[in-house]
């Protein structure tokens, strides 16, 4: 049975109705259901394993981004962040792509790229070319590094070797292992592998290596997410849809044209990605790092998504990336919570997971700059700091809307007036 992630009024209910919804939603076990609470996360016996020094367990809210539709597919996408709007923020933007027909997706396969540093060398054309003649019998070698990657289809792919003629300390000639991962991130195993062709590869080169270690430049594992939005379903308030859709497209091309405000732009949509990054249990500075180094990919730092007019008239955006994240391996399979995320999003590969991740980046940065480009970001921000003042001085249920509505139409939004607001309520 298909099923709608619209699910209005959903931030209208307590936490634990949330969590209730979400549960009938995925068909949780009373164990996920207990682990998405926090009532059963993490045990510290784990957490002892995981790292080194464990004294405790780190805790972050654990929310649900709602409408989104990816290539047809309703999801629910789990994000872990402490910063409001993001959640607001990406849910309502995925209410626009739904009017576009949702999000497209599509990705690369699984491939991450092994780097091992070879110094001392005389020739590097020579030794370059040595290394591609003996690509087989290298290749060979790491396929054995971890046999299990290759019966499930992955495994070496190819090796490359690029020439670095002028580094600080001299020449060197980096090997490149294309390794496919398929659902792991698969920092490991490309590891190991570049550990074991560092003494083949000096034989061959007659070299010394250095550094053996993964990329997370991935830009063999890129995933993409583009949408479009008829502009009627952009217009709001005094703004037509035009206006919305072309300050959004100015917005972008500031982005575009300006590292200063590219940074703060890919900021947001990193706000999306490492929520559901970190939800999944996987390594959002890896992916962060990947991101950065990619939107620098041209020597100029600039945006990662991209927002035009198409020539019907609509509002058309994309966001490629690369996005190296698993749903085996890792801290993916032992975290309960990570697994009653996994189950949420019904991803059956790292693929498909990597698609939904930058579908909620696009998500954010159209929420970011729409708002940015139109009414500003404060307006929706004192909302929910309404909601948290009203929270605090001890609303419930719907006193939280009551109360926090009054202060903002009052403009007077602080702890006193929410107590005296609250008092009145309740008589
Ligand atoms: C804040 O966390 C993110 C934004 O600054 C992103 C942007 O400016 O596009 C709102």
């Amino acid at each position: 049975m298909s099923k709608n992630s619209r699910l209005p009024g959903f931030y209208k209910h307590t936490l634990d109705e949330r969590a209730d919804v979400v549960a009938g939603w995925a068909d949780l076990t009373p164990a996920e259901h207990a682990a998405l609470l926090g009532e059963e996360g993490l045990p510290t016996e784990l957490a002892d394993k995981l790292i080194e020094n464990a004294v405790g367990i780190y805790g972050l809210p654990l929310g649900i981004a709602v409408n989104f539709q990816v290539n047809g597919q309703d999801v629910l996408v789990p994000m872990a962040i402490e910063e409001p709007s993001v959640i607001a923020g990406v849910s309502f933007a995925a209410k626009l792509v739904r009017a576009g027909g949702g999000f497209r997706t599509g990705s690369d396969e699984p491939e991450m790229i092994g780097q091992i540093q070879v110094l001392d060398l005389d020739d590097l054309p020579a030794a370059r070319a040595a290394v591609l003649d003996h690509e087989d019998e290298l290749l060979d070698i790491a396929a054995r590094s971890d046999r299990v990657i290759t019966k499930l289809g992955g495994g070496p792919r190819g090796l490359d070797a690029r020439m670095l003629d002028n580094t600080p300390v001299g020449p060197m000639l980096i090997v490149h292992l294309i390794f496919d991962c398929r659902d792991a991130m698969g920092a490991n195993m490309v590891n190991t592998a570049c550990e074991q062709l560092a003494a083949p590869i000096e034989r061959i080169t007659g070299g010394r290596v250095g550094l053996r270690i993964l990329s997370n430049l991935a830009d063999r594992r890129l995933a993409r997410a583009e949408c479009t939005i008829p502009p009627e379903a952009l217009a709001f308030g005094e703004y037509s849809g035009e206006q919305v859709l072309d300050g959004i497209v100015e917005a972008w091309a500031f982005a575009a044209a300006d590292p200063y405000r590219a940074a703060t732009h890919n900021k947001g949509i990193m706000n999306g990605i490492d929520a559901v990054v970190i939800a999944t249990g996987n390594d959002w500075r890896a992916i962060e790092a990947g991101a950065h180094a990619y939107a620098a990919r041209s020597g100029r730092y600039t945006s990662l998504t991209a927002w035009q007019k198409d020539n019907k008239g609509n509002l058309s955006g994309k966001l490629e990336m690369p996005v190296a994240v698993g749903i085996v391996g890792g801290s993916t399979r032992v975290h309960p919570t990570t697994q009653a995320v996994l189950k949420i999003l019904n991803v059956k590969t790292a693929r498909e997971l990597a698609e939904i991740v930058v579908s909620v980046g696009l998500a954010q940065n159209l929420a970011a700059i729409r708002a940015l480009a139109t009414e500003g970001i404060q307006k929706g921000h004192m909302t929910l700091h309404a909601r948290q003042i009203a929270i605090a001085a001890g609303a419930e249920g719907e006193q939280v809307m009551a109360v926090a509505e009054r202060m903002q139409t009052e403009g007077n939004i602080n702890p006193e007036h929410a107590e005296a607001i609250l008092s009145e309520l309740k008589k």
